[in-house]
């Protein structure tokens, strides 16, 4: 079926399941952010996710279940130390690296021996899970290398027109993808920064978790390329950038933390938390993103976020999003 006109949005979780039923795929809430959900034990709907969010098959797709315990089906060697961290968080903002079951195809894999799983925080998308029979492949539902969708609306946007359904669940209450922790290796190994703070990681998983978040050829977490997250204007990091003149402040937005600045004009200022808090900043963090692209600026310049709780995982996402820029 081709779909030329733009998605239907809706809170019909029968509506969600014809389509997925179907092979189609279907923009689905999460607390992180949303996801273009296919059946991850069908190829044929797995395909359909790489086309329409145009991904290259080397990036593997994370697959979302409805309790820790489905896990057991598409995974061998569970680890305690993954176990205690789902009785710690619960459906939550982390991904699991385990190692994959037969069941989970290579498509899904990139080819890759282990699979990403996850259980999401949002009621309407563990609903939908409880209706199928399996579970759901979902990257973010944003064009590969673009920001992540926050809304229903930023996913109609921009990939509307390619897809049947949009299952709207309101604005993603955590705001930045999941943490993603892989399980496989002797200590637990961050492969990704994300929605749930390192400090809680460690908390839970002890001192010993090493963080392994760069980008190589063959990054172990392919998604995690230098250059990702990227809005459609250069973007500036404020440690980092180059000294301006006062004329070319003049044609920059500022994408501030709870700070205004001095010399950029006042309309093209956007805060992430005027009362600089971490967990609301990176709830704005990707609609602010989005919302420059409106702006008659020429790039954006990014204030430099502490570096704790979610903030590290702000400043990496900025830190991507300004690759191209530098
Ligand atoms: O919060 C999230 O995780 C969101 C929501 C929709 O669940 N999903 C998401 O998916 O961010 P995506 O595809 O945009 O990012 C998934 C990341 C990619 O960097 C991918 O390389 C990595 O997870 N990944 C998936 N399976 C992996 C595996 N077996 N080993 C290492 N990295 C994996
Ligand atoms: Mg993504």
């Amino acid at each position: 079926m081709t779909i030329s006109h733009s998605a239907i949005i809706g809170n019909s979780i029968r509506d969600a399941c014809r389509h997925l039923n179907n092979q189609e795929v279907v923009a689905i809430p999460t607390e992180t952010v949303y996801g273009l959900a296919g059946n991850a034990l069908e190829d044929a709907a797995v395909i359909k996710i790489f086309e329409v969010k145009n991904r290259p098959s080397f990036d593997p797709l994370i697959v979302h279940c409805f309790d820790f315990k489905a896990f057991e089906n598409y995974a061998f060697d569970i680890s305690k130390a993954a176990e205690n961290l789902y009785n710690a968080v619960g459906p939550g903002p982390v991904t699991y690296i385990l190692n994959k079951k037969p069941i989970i195809s290579d498509l899904v894999s990139s080819g890759l021996p282990t699979v990403g799983l996850r259980v999401p925080n949002h009621p309407l998308t563990l609903k939908l899970l409880r209706a199928l029979p399996y579970p759901l492949a979902a990257p973010s539902a944003n064009p590969f290398g673009y920001v992540s969708p926050t809304t229903a609306w930023h996913v109609n946007a921009q990939l509307g027109k390619k897809i049947p359904y949009i299952l709207n669940g309101g604005a993603c209450t955590i705001g930045i993808e999941s943490t993603i922790v892989d399980f496989t290796q002797d200590v637990p190994v961050v492969l990704r920064l994300g929605g749930l703070a390192i400090e809680f990681l460690q908390s839970v998983l002890g001192e010993s978790i090493v963080i392994n978040t760069t980008s190589t050829s063959q990054p172990a977490a392919p998604g995690m390329l230098h250059s990702h997250y990227a809005p459609s204007k250069p973007l500036f990091l404020e440690n980092k950038a180059a000294h301006f003149t006062t004329l070319e402040f003049e044609t920059l937005g500022y994408l501030g933390f709870d700070k205004r600045h001095p010399q950029i004009p006042q309309s093209q200022q956007l805060l992430l938390s005027p009362n600089g808090d971490l967990s609301e900043a990176a709830k704005n963090l990707f609609a602010h993103l989005r919302a420059f692209e409106n702006l008659p600026i020429s790039g954006i310049l990014a204030a430099n976020i502490p570096e704790r709780g979610l903030g590290r995982g702000i400043n990496d996402r900025l830190r991507r999003a300004a690759f191209k820029s530098t």
